[in-house]
């Protein structure tokens, strides 16, 4: 009869030590508490208190603590709080189940079971903006009948108001925008505790296209932008139904869409350029949101608009870009003389009104027709040595410099042979004309004084000079 009272006591004493006194729920991968039972303060701040934390059955724990103040733990993620209370993190599927707090003060032991249990939630989603999210929470059932109250925490996004509706611990956010995507938590109230439970969502959608065209300038390189608007791996676009996607190309003043790109989904998402595309782009494969063409080698063959393209099962996303090139021609192809006139025009082509231009050049200051504002985009002048060297032109958009472009001009000076031509000739013509004076002045001394001769004669005849004067 004794033998049988021991007997019932002790498996009454064994249930008691494998029923959970305690069930703390958390998330794989996220962090739990299991907190130290003090019996009351007895044990709270009593130096002498062994702590030993157990998994389950095993006979060795995770984590202990002895009088003197060592500390023994198995494992990275276990470890103590201050009060001695074990932390597991991250959680791992093998952790939930039982664990045991054993401490002992003296000559007592005292004992505490936990039981750590399941709160799931959608894994990690993507949706497609305006469509409708569902998360969705999962608990595991509790032995001690706890009651639970679920409520779901969206993303901490500014200016965020979602259409929400929340049934049994579940979420569906209908018309769902771009702010919607983040980190979405659920609390788990239970008994006075609380657990959460987190899941990423991303929205899809494309980033805004740019509000402006873009401005480069030839002999640049330019990246035409596409972006998806947050950061989704490509594995997710995939399971969400992406099918493909392209990049076209309409020239200016033209009508007809050229391919340029196409998207090609698989194991790697990546850019291929299309058979016959017009222009210089290049194949490119995709790691991250950036979609945009990258580089590319700026002419004027490369202005007009481009699209970008996503297309998924349930949407079709587009994005349109338009490209200015600004461009510089001259009448001089190569080297200009002195005095040549030139004729330099600074555009968009043909089929855009150009903003504003700013000449800028070392001789600028000088001419006359760069003193208006604005700037004539046409100029028609005869070239000095002074406008020898680098030119600019600058694209204006009221205070704002859109591009530019750098050129040279090359005047060289009336070259020097000519000059020595004009030299000697002159010299030769000034020598025979100096030549004709001097012949035409001997001649007229000589008939001068030819006359005299004569004249003299005469008067030897009509008054004879007095013969005293002559020694004869
Ligand atoms: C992409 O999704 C399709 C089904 O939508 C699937 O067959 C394919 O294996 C997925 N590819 C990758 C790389 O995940
Ligand atoms: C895409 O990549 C290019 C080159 O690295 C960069 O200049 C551009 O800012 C990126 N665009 C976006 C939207 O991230
Ligand atoms: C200068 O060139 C532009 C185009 O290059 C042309 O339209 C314009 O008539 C030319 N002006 C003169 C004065 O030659």
């Amino acid at each position: 009869m004794t033998l049988c009272w021991i007997l019932i006591f002790l498996t009454f004493r064994f249930l008691k030590a494998e029923e959970a006194n305690v069930e703390i729920y958390a998330q794989a991968g996220g962090k739990v508490i299991l907190q130290r039972d003090t019996h009351g303060g007895t044990l709270k701040n009593s130096p002498n208190v062994y702590v030993n934390w157990f998994r389950g059955s095993e006979k060795t724990p995770i984590i202990s603590k002895n009088p003197q103040g060592g500390i023994q733990g198995k494992e990275p993620r276990v470890s103590f709080l201050e009060d001695f209370s074990l932390q597991i993190s991250p959680v791992e599927e093998s952790d939930f189940g039982d664990f045991r707090c054993e401490q002992h003060l003296f000559t007592n032991t005292f004992n505490n079971n936990y039981k750590l249990r399941r709160v799931t939630v959608s894994k990690v989603q993507a949706v497609i903006v305006g469509e409708t999210l569902i998360l969705k929470s999962d608990l595991e059932t509790s032995s001690l009948r706890y009651s639970f109250t679920v409520t779901w925490v969206q993303p901490k996004n500014p200016d965020c108001e979602l259409d929400t509706r929340s049934t049994n611990g579940d979420i569906s956010v209908s018309n769902v925008p771009m702010c919607a995507s983040g980190v979405w938590t659920c609390k788990v109230q239970y008994n006075g505790r609380e657990a959460t439970a987190q899941t990423t969502v991303y929205v899809i959608d494309l980033a805004p296209s740019p509000s402006k065209p873009i401005y480069t300038a030839v002999k640049n390189k330019v990246n035409i932008p596409c972006s998806l608007s947050s950061e989704i791996p490509w594995t997710l676009l995939n399971e969400s139904g992406l099918q493909g996607g392209s990049w076209t190309f309409t020239p200016q003043g033209n009508e007809n869409q050229q391919p340029l790109l196409s998207l090609i989904v698989g194991s790697q998402a990546k850019w291929n350029v299309t058979k016959d595309a017009q222009i210089a782009v290049r194949e490119r494969t995709l790691t991250d949101k950036n979609l945009s063409i990258l580089q590319l080698p700026v002419s004027e063959k490369i202005r007009g608009e481009y699209t970008c393209t996503l297309v998924f099962k349930k949407k079709t996303f587009s994005r349109k870009v338009r490209v200015e090139v600004l461009q510089v021609s001259s009448s001089a192809n190569s080297s200009l003389k002195e005095g040549q006139m030139v004729n330099l025009s600074c555009s968009l082509g043909p089929h855009t009104i150009s903003p504003e231009v700013n000449w800028m050049c070392r001789s600028c200051s000088t001419h006359p027709f760069l003193r208006s504002t604005p700037q004539p985009a046409n100029l028609f002048f005869p070239v000095r040595m002074e406008d020898n060297g680098e030119w600019r032109c600058e694209l204006w958009n009221k205070k704002e410099k859109l591009t530019f472009v750098k050129f040279s001009l090359k005047v060289e000076k009336v070259p020097v042979d000519i000059w020595v031509c004009v030299a000697i000739s002159s010299g030769v013509v000034v020598f025979i004309l100096l030549l004709v004076v001097i012949i035409i002045c001997i001649r007229r001394h000589k008939q001068m004084v030819m006359y005299r001769r004569r004249k003299t004669k005469f008067c030897c005849c009509k008054s004879p000079q007095p013969k005293g004067f002559y020694k004869t």
